[in-house]
């Protein structure tokens, strides 16, 4: 059966993911949370990632969600945003809709792997 991979291709993949990091590295609402990180590996790790998430060639090699973002608070305000930003650009890039809505929903089963904190601070 034909991936999602296969559908949007490798290269457009990445533009999307780069695309995506430069807004996130600029965003008013979550910018501080990358400061001092290097956004290009973040940018090639994330595209291994999202390969491998949506059924292309593999692996992934970077650390496991759960510890790439251990010292970092992020809360679900920062997760959402981070939605809305990775929505925006699948939209501008004209991804078929149905692959925007797998991809995101594929995203959204990981938060509970990124985000932490009590009610409180969510
Ligand atoms: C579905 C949601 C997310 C996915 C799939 C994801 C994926 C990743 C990946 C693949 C890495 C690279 C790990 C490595 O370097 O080996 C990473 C690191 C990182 N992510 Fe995320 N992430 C998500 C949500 C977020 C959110 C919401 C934020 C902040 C607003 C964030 C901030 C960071 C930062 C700062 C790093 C660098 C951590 C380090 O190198 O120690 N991520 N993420």
């Amino acid at each position: 059966m034909t991936s999602l991979y296969d559908r949007l291709g490798g290269d457009f993949l990445a533009a999307i993911i780069t695309e995506f990091y430069d807004r996130a590295f600029k965003d008013p609402l979550i910018a501080h949370l990358f400061w001092g990180f290097d956004q290009k590996h973040l940018t090639e790790m994330q595209i291994q990632f999202a390969s491998s998430m949506l059924g292309g060639p593999g692996p992934y090699r970077g650390k496991s969600l759960g510890q790439a973002h251990r010292q970092l608070k992020i809360n679900q305000a920062h997760f959402g945003r981070r939605q809305v930003l990775m929505a925006e650009v699948l939209d501008e890039f004209q991804v078929d809709p149905d692959i925007k809505k797998q991809w995101l929903e594929r995203e959204d089963r990981l938060k509970p792997l990124i985000v932490k904190g009590t009610p409180c601070n969510q």
